[in-house]
């Protein structure tokens, strides 16, 4: 990602996004379930030497390399072994770069889906969390912790923190009959790490973004089989939401960028004033968020941060950024590295992503007690007694 923007061709946006926009469905989770129910995210995940899910990204990752393959696999073994309902497929494409004179550069993208077990797949419109896990050729050693290790690694304690109650959902609903497989729209989740975001060089419409751009085109082309209600896998995106340049400890708010998404920014902001009202956030952030209340009819920007969502919103697709308008001071340097990162925001980001993807897949009632909070009660049963209530 980069300082460049282009000016976008607003009222053209604005006619599309108008024809596009429909209600989607969101359903805010309890202080009960996002108190005692939601996993929250801990040390032996974050940690930057031995955290589970971020450690393993922490090394560089340039496409085409030992470092990109070993990342890439990290990936797929934690789809495998922790999130096994899911499926787990590649985008592959090659391209000529700058840098590699003739030689073709290969960009693998990894599309991790979950759906609900009795739908055709053409009937189901997901979220789509995304983010890309490439890391820059330039300088030698870039690590791009924020850039976007972090967000690589909050995208997999979100998914993982609802998978259980993904499952219950939809078992409940099977039971009860309430499913029509031929004829509703049904709701599902996908996870897009994308490769190859980054310019080798210096950041042009063909030096970046290689992965996006070759996923976009070809799922424009992708289509499902005719009876199905979407029409090409670009099409069962329902909202892309983007995260880059996450985790570090400076103030840097996020401005709702996208007219046609607002709303979605607008729940999310919602999730981050509940997080913090309910003293659940480690950071000393402030709010991310801030233009929560924003109207639709008030100016958004006039500009669209160059990024993996630039193919897909050309293309139609509804995009929730959550990038700051002013990079981290360590964005593009050597400093972007893990002990840069500042882990209590990254478990808050990775907090907030859980609750807001619980929320857009309605999974109010579906979580489980979790046991240490379970513990946590117990506990104070034993140091409060009744004659002191
Ligand atoms: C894409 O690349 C991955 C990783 O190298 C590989 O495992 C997979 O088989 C490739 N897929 C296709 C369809 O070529």
């Amino acid at each position: 990602m980069r300082y460049c923007l282009r000016e976008m061709r607003l009222t053209t946006l604005l006619l599309i996004s108008l024809l596009l926009l429909h209600v989607l469905a969101y359903a805010p989770l309890s202080d009960d379930t996002i108190l005692n129910r939601l996993a929250q995210p801990d040390t032996a995940d974050f940690d930057i030497h031995t955290g589970n899910l971020l450690a393993p990204i922490l090394i560089p990752r340039v496409p085409g390399t030992e470092g990109s393959r070993k990342v890439l696999q990290h990936f797929v073994e934690f789809f495998r072994n922790s999130l096994p309902a899911w499926t787990v497929t590649f985008q592959n494409s090659t391209s000529k770069t700058p840098t590699h004179g003739d030689n073709e550069v290969p960009f693998v993208n990894l599309i991790a889906t979950r759906d609900p077990p009795w739908a055709a797949s053409g009937n189901v419109g997901r979220l789509n969390l995304v983010a890309h896990y490439d890391s820059k050729y330039q300088p030698e050693g870039f690590i791009g912790a924020t850039d976007s290790a972090a967000p690589c690694a909050m995208i997999m304690h979100a998914v993982r923190a609802i998978d259980a109650a993904l499952t219950r959902k939809w078992d409940t609903m099977q039971a009860q009959g309430s499913t029509d497989p031929d004829f509703d729209e049904q709701k599902g989740i996908q996870v897009l790490l994308l490769d190859g975001e980054e310019a080798f060089r210096s950041w042009t419409a063909t030096d970046s973004i290689y992965g996006a751009r070759s996923l976009a085109e070809e799922w424009e082309h992708t289509m499902h089989p005719a009876t199905s209600i979407y029409k090409t896998f670009l099409d069962s995106i329902e909202l892309f939401v983007l995260l880059d340049l996450l985790g570090v400890s400076e103030d840097l708010p996020i401005p709702s960028w996208q007219h046609t998404s607002h709303w979605s920014y607008v729940h999310m902001a919602e999730a981050e004033l509940r997080l913090r009202k309910l003293n659940l956030f480690r950071s000393k952030s402030r709010t991310w968020l801030p233009e929560k209340d924003k109207k639709e009819t008030d100016g958004f920007q006039s500009y669209v941060m160059q990024d993996d969502h630039i193919p897909f919103i050309a293309r139609g697709v509804q995009v929730l950024h959550l990038i700051p308008a002013r990079f981290p001071s360590v964005w593009h340097t050597i400093n972007d590295d893990a002990e840069h990162l500042d882990i209590p925001t990254v478990e808050d980001w990775a907090f907030l992503t859980a609750v807001f993807a619980a929320e857009y897949m309605e999974l109010e009632g579906f979580f489980e007690q979790n046991p240490a909070s379970q513990m946590m009660s117990r506990d104070d049963d034993d140091l409060i007694s009744k004659d002191e209530l």
